[in-house]
C-alpha cells in the first residue's frame, strides 16, 4: 500500500506530517510522490488564511476525479481545517477521513477502518478549549518519534508546545490548536537524545509562543532558558533553534542571555510584530505598543549583537489607514529585520476579528500595502546580505539547490547559517546533513552566494 502525503501549513504541520509518515512506514506503508500512484492521499491541512483553504479544496475537487475512476482510493484531510470543519467537509464526496491534529496517533487505525468498512470516518477534538482526551496517547506517540523521515538531512522539529491561548483578534489558531500547554522537559529531551542518536544535529523547538515555554515539575519552573541549556547537554545536536517567539517581557532576558552564552543556540530570532501602528496592534489584540516591540529588540541586540532578527506582519487589517501602514513602514526600517514575511488580512471564520470588525481595506490597497513593504524589507535585507560579503560562514547544509548548475562537475547547494541565511555554493552532493564553511563573494537581499572552502 502506497500513501501520498501533502502538507500545508506552518512548521507544526510539518512535524505532524513527518510523525504520521515515521508511523505509516512502521505499520508497513510506502510513500508515493503523487496521488495517481497512491492507494492513500492524506493531505494535512492549514486555516490560518483563506487561500490555503481554497488551495486543499481545489485539490479534493480533483481527487473525486481520480476517484470516479478508482474508487478504492482512499482520501484523508487532517491537520487544522479537518479540526475547524469536522465532517462538514464530507461535502466533498472525495473526503473519507477527516482527522484533527490531536488525533494523528490515530490515523493507521483509521486507514484501515475505512478500508475494511468501506465508510466515512472522522475523529475531531469536541471542545477544543479543554484539553483533548487524546493528548495523553499522542504524547506517547510523538515522543517516540524518531527522525527517520524528515525533509531535510540532519534536521528535526521538536515540539515544545501545543496550541495557543492568546486569541489575537484575527486567528484562527487558538481554534483549532486547542489549549497552551508545554510538554515536559523530560519528555523532549529523551526525543531530542533519540534523534540525536539517529544523526540529527540541529533541533528547531516549536511552538506558537515558544518564549512563553513553562513547565512545574515540583518545586522548579522550567523556561525556555531552562530547556536550552538541557538540550545543550545533548552530544550530537550541534545547533539549536526555536520558533516563534511572541513579543512579552517574560523570560526574554533570560532567553537572550542563553542565546549569549550557550555556543549550540543559534542566533535568530523570529519575532512578529503584525503592525507598527498601535491602534491597529490594540484592535488586533496583541498586548504591547510599538515602542514596547522595539524595546525588546534593542535588548536582544544588547544581549545577543549578531543576533539576526525576523518578522511577521499584515497589512490591511480592518480599519487600518493610510496613517497606520506609515507606522507599520517606520516600525520595519527602525527594526532592519534580516526578512519579513507580509500577509494580507484575511477574515477567518469564528474569530473577534470577523465578528466585530469589517474588512473594509480594499484588495487593491491591501495588494499595494503588501507589495510597498515588501520593498522596504528588500533594501534592508539587500544592506545587511551584503555586509556579510567576504566573510566565511558556517552552514548546515541541506541538499542540492532547485536550479542546480553545476561548476566542475560539482551541484549546486544550498544551506543555512545559524542566523537562518540561506547560502549558496557548488560542493559534493554528500556534504547534504553535516556542516561546511562557505566564503561567500556575492549576495542578493534572500541569499548568500559563495566558495566552499
Ligand atoms: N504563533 C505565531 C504565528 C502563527 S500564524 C505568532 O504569533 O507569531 C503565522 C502568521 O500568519 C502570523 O504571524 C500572522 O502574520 C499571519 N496571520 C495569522 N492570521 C492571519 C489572518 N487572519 N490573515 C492574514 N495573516 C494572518
Ligand atoms: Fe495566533 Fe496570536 Fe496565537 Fe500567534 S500568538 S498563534 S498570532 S493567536
Ligand atoms: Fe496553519 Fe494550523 Fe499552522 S492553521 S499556520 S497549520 S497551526
Amino acid at each position: 500500500m502506497k500513501v501520498f502525503l501533502q502538507t500545508f501549513g506552518c512548521q507544526m504541520n510539518k512535524l505532524d506530517s513527518a510523525i504520521v509518515e515515521s508511523s505509516l512506514r512502521d505499520a508497513g506503508y510506502q510513500f508515493a510522490n503523487n496521488a495517481k500512484d497512491a492507494d492513500v492521499v492524506l493531505i494535512n491541512t492549514c486555516s490560518v488564511r483563506d487561500h490555503a483553504e481554497q488551495r486543499v479544496m481545489s485539490h479534493l475537487g480533483n481527487l473525486k476525479h481520480i476517484k470516479e475512476t478508482r474508487p478504492d482510493l482512499v482520501v484523508g484531510v487532517i491537520g487544522c481545517m479537518a479540526q475547524r470543519l469536522g465532517s462538514e467537509l464530507f461535502k466533498q464526496s472525495a473526503v473519507d477521513i477527516v482527522c484533527g491534529p490531536a488525533q494523528i496517533a490515530e490515523i493507521p487505525r483509521l486507514i484501515a477502518e475505512v478500508m475494511q468498512e468501506k465508510k466515512k470516518t472522522v475523529a475531531v477534538t469536541e471542545k477544543i478549549r479543554q484539553i483533548s482526551p487524546d493528548a495523553q496517547s499522542l504524547e506517547r506517540f510523538e515522543t517516540e518519534y524518531s527522525g527517520d523521515d524528515t525533509d531535510i538531512p540532519a534536521q528535526a522539529y521538536v515540539r515544545a508546545m501545543h496550541g495557543c491561548d492568546k486569541f489575537c483578534s484575527y486567528c484562527v489558531v487558538p481554534y483549532v490548536r486547542g489549549l497552551e500547554t508545554s510538554r515536559s522537559p523530560e519528555a523532549i529531551i529523551e526525543q531530542t537524545k533519540r534523534l540525536a542518536q539517529n544523526g540529527i544535529k540541529q533541533i528547531t523547538l516549536l511552538g506558537q509562543r515558544i518564549n512563553a515555554y513553562e513547565y512545574k515539575a515540583g518545586d522548579k519552573t522550567y523556561c525556555l532558558a531552562d530547556l536550552l541549556e538541557m538540550i545543550s547537554e545533548i552530544d550530537g545536536i550541534e545547533w539549536i533553534k526555536f520558533v516563534t517567539s511572541y513579543p512579552s517581557q517574560k523570560y526574554y532576558k533570560e532567553i537572550m542571555q542563553a542565546m549569549a552564552e550557550l555556543p549550540k543556540v543559534c542566533r535568530y530570532l523570529h519575532i512578529p510584530a503584525q503592525s507598527g501602528s498601535d491602534q491597529i496592534l490594540k484592535a488586533m489584540n496583541r498586548g504591547y505598543t510599538s515602542a514596547e516591540y522595539l524595546e525588546l529588540l534593542d535588548i536582544a541586540r544588547q544581549i545577543v549583537p549578531d543576533i539576526a532578527i525576523a518578522g511577521d506582519f499584515i497589512v490591511g487589517f480592518p480599519g487600518e489607514t493610510d496613517d497606520d501602514f506609515s507606522q507599520t513602514v517606520d516600525l520595519v526600517k527602525k527594526a532592519r529585520y534580516k526578512n519579513s514575511f507580509i500577509f494580507k488580512y484575511s477574515p477567518r471564520p469564528g474569530t473577534i476579528a470577523d465578528k466585530r470588525l469589517e474588512d473594509n481595506v480594499p484588495q487593491e490597497i491591501k495588494e499595494r500595502r503588501n507589495h510597498e513593504l515588501l520593498k522596504v524589507q528588500e533594501e534592508i535585507s539587500r544592506a545587511l546580505a551584503a555586509e556579510v560579503t567576504g566573510r566565511t560562514v558556517k552552514v548546515l547544509v541541506e541538499g542540492p539547490s532547485k536550479k542546480s548548475h553545476q561548476v566542475d562537475n560539482l551541484p549546486q547547494l544550498i544551506g543555512r547559517t545559524s542566523g537562518d541565511w540561506i547560502a549558496v555554493f557548488n560542493g559534493p552532493e554528500n556534504l547534504a546533513g553535516r556542516f561546511a564553511n562557505v566564503k561567500i563573494t556575492r549576495t542578493t537581499p534572500l541569499t548568500l552566494f559563495g566558495e566552499l572552502v
